[in-house]
């Protein structure tokens, strides 16, 4: 039998109880009180020790950090701030802790000196409460997908294909990068590396997902991702997670249902099964917040924002109305963006989305209709000829942290934007494929799931949400 968690000794009420438990000491005060806890909840057990009973040597080894086994009585707590405690009877040291040397201390340490012991970081209380709702929020992808009848498909990590065309792709080659194969040309002769072409790590499912909705109606992938973009930011990661649901017979307007109905029950999820974690996260931000300028303060706590989300429909506009509100907004005309926006068919930039969820509308904005020129070539062309069925989520806080699209399915239409962009037919021609044989409107999005934990838990950095970070020049662990 296992012995029982942390976690389900806190909810007991029976006292008397004997137990044998195994954790990590987070304090030990006056020789008397260690806070125990075993990563199954945010809160410490206090195990109290009658030192007169106790060998001076065994209790000097009892310091932050170091991993021990007690056996004792569950009784009802003398003290305030618990209900139970564990009188202790036994007390084992199982690994110990220098406290000359151990870098987590029972006090405050920034983020930055934590991203740098990432090893241990889950040891404090602020990153093990995020890692559990990493957890939970990975779990509720799966359930609501499976709840819907979606399947799971594991897409290819290793590909030969750019899905978004964006050219920001890692290599992946076992040449010897000291002796390339040249061909005639004095080109590097990719025939010669272990695939027989070039290949490279996939920044998308997407392609390969489709491929499985045209049979199986609706799929959805959930996987590392990998874009070597260069941008460091608080929201980019080289090495990401994303959810990638393809829907065949869906068009975007059904998209932008699936997607928000999807963001909402993953929410609600936590918000029923992880309180106690959201609780402690709220707190912390209200901390943090108190510390900036109340013009950057926001004006709902974490939880707010979470029910928040739950409780209203997301605002759907298009990029044309999108623009429009930009260009007469007040930023732009006191020229307070570093981009400023003057013409139809500009990209956004993360501070025009934040404007528009933030300041305008004050709610998560579903954006579609966007340029065909700032898109990716597999988005359905509109009839204006000059618009695609594309659609972002934006978030506040965040920005985008959905984008997706009804996918072309027209062959024709298909190939020549593809020749518009120098995208060889030979490379997709399984692709195209789909569109050939029992083609049909289909529609489907990519959820960057680190940004929705940083939305759950209200972390600002990306490289805090997701256990061992890869940004440009770090990649430790
Ligand atoms: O908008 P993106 O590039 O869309 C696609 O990749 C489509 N193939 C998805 C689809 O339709 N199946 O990326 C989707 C999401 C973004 O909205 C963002 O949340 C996240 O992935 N994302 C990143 N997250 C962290 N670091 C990065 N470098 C990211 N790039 C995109
Ligand atoms: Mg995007």
């Amino acid at each position: 039998m296992q012995s029982p968690t942390v976690s389900e000794l806190l909810s007991q009420n029976t006292s008397l109880l004997e137990v044998d438990i195994k954790g990590w000491v987070r304090t030990f005060r006056a020789n008397r009180f260690i806070a125990l806890n075993d990563g199954s909840t945010i809160n410490n057990i206090q195990c109290v020790v009658d030192f007169e009973n106790f060998d001076e040597v065994l209790l000097k080894r009892v310091t932050t950090g170091a991993a021990i086994h007690i056996k004792g009585q569950l009784v009802e707590s003398q003290g305030k701030g618990q209900k139970v405690e564990i009188k202790v009877a036994h007390l084992e040291v199982l690994g110990d802790s220098d406290p000359e040397t151990y870098p987590i201390q029972p006090k405050k340490h920034s983020f930055e000196f934590l991203r740098e012991n990432a090893h241990l970081r889950t040891r404090t209380n602020t990153f093990s409460a995020v890692m559990r709702l990493r957890s939970a929020l990975s779990f509720a992808v799966h359930k609501y997908f499976n709840e819907n009848g979606f399947y799971y498909m594991h897409a290819p990590i290793i590909t030969g294909s750019d899905a978004e065309g964006a050219g920001e792709m890692f290599k992946v080659s076992s040449l010897d990068n000291k002796k390339l194969p040249l061909d005639e040309e004095g080109k590097v002769d990719y025939t010669k590396d272990f695939f027989g072409k070039e290949t490279n790590l996939t920044v998308s499912g997407q392609l390969e997902a489709e491929t499985y909705a045209m049979s199986l109606g609706k799929v959805y992938t959930f996987g590392p991702t990998f874009r070597a973009e260069n941008s460091n930011t608080s929201r980019h990661l080289a090495e990401f997670w994303m959810i990638e649901p393809e829907v065949a017979f869906m068009d975007l307007a059904g998209n932008m249902d699936l997607a928000e109905d999807f963001l909402k029950s993953v929410v609600t999820h936590i918000l029923a099964n992880n309180r106690e974690d959201l609780e402690f996260l709220e707190k912390r931000l209200l901390d943090e917040e108190k510390t900036k300028p109340q013009a950057e303060r926001s004006e709902m706590s974490l939880i707010e924002k979470l029910n928040f989300i739950t409780e209203n429909n997301f605002k759907r506009v298009s990029y044309t109305e999108a623009i429009d509100i930009l260009r007469n907004c007040k930023p732009n005309k006191k020229k307070k963006f570093k981009y400023l926006i003057d013409e139809w068919g500009t990209d956004l930039q993360s501070e025009h989305e934040r404007f528009l969820v933030e300041k305008h509308f004050k709610c998560p904005v579903i954006l579609f209709d966007y340029p065909a020129d700032i898109k990716a070539f597999y988005m359905r062309l509109n009839e204006d000829g000059k618009t695609v069925r594309a659609m972002d989520i934006l978030f506040p806080g965040i920005g985008e942290i959905v984008g997706g699209a009804q996918r072309e399915e027209r062959l024709d239409v298909l190939k020549q934007r593809m020749a518009a962009i120098d995208i060889p037919e030979e490379d997709l021609w399984w692709y195209l494929d789909l569109r050939k044989y029992g083609t049909a409107v289909h529609s489907g999005f990519g959820l960057g799931f680190e940004r929705l934990v940083m939305f759950a838990t209200g972390m600002s950095n990306i490289r805090d949400v997701i256990p061992f970070p890869r940004t440009p020049q770090n990649a430790e662990f």
